[in-house]
């Protein structure tokens, strides 16, 4: 807050063709890239707006009634998505989130839901079907999205002041609708519930102690907290390395009033070191992608509002697979062969480098925007 925002350069043009390889390999569940990553997180995106604004990710002053949103030409539609989904299920996809901008402000998203959970695995499973929001109209939407086969749900919270909670998301939205957004998906059975925090030095860090008293206390195991590491992502937001507030720092805050235990990772290439409180009254996560990146096993594709595949967070360019899926029916095995041919040649590990200060000019470069392929 406060900070210089920066020029937005609209990177949303800045595309390759996805091609068709001309061997058609089908698709076995055992896709890797060239570290050795599989491919098992589809994060798609399902529409680029959101109505917060929040300094971070989509700054007021970049993101005005002069900004063009996508048309609703250029989204993929629902066919499009569960089509495009049930291909990467089909190389080894196991978890899918939707998420946007904001994913509750595309209309009917339940229907896409229970699209999606149709999906299976090679192997027969149904995906880990889960969405990330900012709970705005989730009091109204928490039963139609779980009824219509959404698993789980993680909720984007910064403060529970709401004076900071309003400043934080610039459009002066209070904390209680948020709130009573989270009771409705613990009510829902949407469990477990994660409450994501990106913590900003000077603006919210204050809110470390608050915000884990109060979940502990109101909903104990039923959601877990995660704090995140504010990250340098897109060219918007002003980043800069003081604004960093570590994990360890955020733990050790904690632990001068409650005792923690570290628990095992629950999957392999997970974003979150988890941690439980010693006397058992719930699970916090800490997600250091600025001091302890997790490239290594990155596991995660991003699929845009548009139809571009991303490798990283942090990439300068996707993948168009809308043309394969439009002009030229490409038939799935095509679609296959063409995500196959760009996730083997897969070397991204943006954090990694950043951190050990490998590639100094990756971090002026040019990025692609989070609201735009999602968290
Ligand atoms: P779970 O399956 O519920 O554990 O979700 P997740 O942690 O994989 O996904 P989520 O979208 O909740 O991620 C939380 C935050 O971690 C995001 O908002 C980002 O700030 C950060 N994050 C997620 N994925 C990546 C990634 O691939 N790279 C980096 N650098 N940060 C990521
Ligand atoms: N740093 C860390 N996380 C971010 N998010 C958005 N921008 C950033 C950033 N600069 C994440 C937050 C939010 C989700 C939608 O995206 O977790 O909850
Ligand atoms: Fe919207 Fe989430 Fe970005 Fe905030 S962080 S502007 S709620 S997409
Ligand atoms: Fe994956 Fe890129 Fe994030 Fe590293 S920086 S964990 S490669 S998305």
């Amino acid at each position: 807050m406060g900070d210089a925002t920066i020029p937005l350069i609209d990177l949303r043009h800045a595309a390759l063709k996805a091609v068709v390889p001309s061997v058609l390999t089908p698709a076995n569940g055992l896709l890797t890239d060239r570290l050795g990553r599989p491919l098992r997180d589809l994060r798609i995106s399902v529409t680029d707006r959101c109505n917060f604004r929040c300094s971070y990710c989509m700054p007021k002053e970049v993101f005005d009634s002069q900004y063009k949103f996508l048309p609703q030409s250029s989204l993929l539609s629902f066919e499009e998505i569960t089509r495009t989904a049930a291909v990467f299920a089909a190389h080894g996809v196991q978890k899918i989130r939707l998420t946007g901008g904001e994913p509750l402000l595309r209309k009917h998203l339940e229907v896409l839901v229970g699209m999606l959970a149709q999906l299976r695995t090679p192997q027969g499973q149904a995906m880990d079907l889960t969405l990330t929001t900012n709970a705005s109209v989730l009091t109204r939407k928490a039963k139609a999205l779980q009824e219509a086969g959404l698993q789980r749900i993680t909720i984007s919270l910064d403060a529970l002041d709401d004076a900071i909670f309003r400043r934080m998301n610039d459009v002066d939205f209070p904390v209680a609708d948020v709130l009573a957004g989270i009771e409705a998906a613990a009510k829902a059975g949407l469990a477990p519930i994660k409450v994501n925090m990106v913590v900003k030095r000077g603006v919210n860090d204050h809110e470390i102690l608050p915000m884990a008293r109060f979940f502990r206390e109101h909903f104990g195991t039923a959601v877990v907290l995660r704090f995140i590491e504010y990250m340098d992502v897109g060219n918007t937001n002003g980043w800069a390395m003081d604004h960093v507030v570590p994990s360890h720092e955020v733990r050790r805050r904690i632990e001068e009033h409650h005792p923690l235990v570290a628990l095992e990772a629950n999957a392999e290439g997970e974003t979150a070191q988890r941690w439980a409180y010693a006397d058992g009254r719930g699970e916090l996560g800490f997600i250091s992608s600025v001091t302890q990146a997790f490239c290594g096993d990155c596991n995660r594709a991003r699929l845009s509002t548009e139809g571009r595949l991303y490798l990283c967070l942090f990439a300068n360019q996707g993948y168009d697979l809308r043309p394969l899926l439009r002009e030229e029916q490409a038939s799935d095995e095509q679609l296959a062969a063409a995500i196959a041919g760009i996730w083997s040649q897969r070397t991204d590990r943006y954090s990694e480098l950043r951190g050990q200060n490998a590639a100094p000019a990756l971090a002026g470069a040019r990025k692609v925007e989070m609201h735009y392929i999602g968290g």
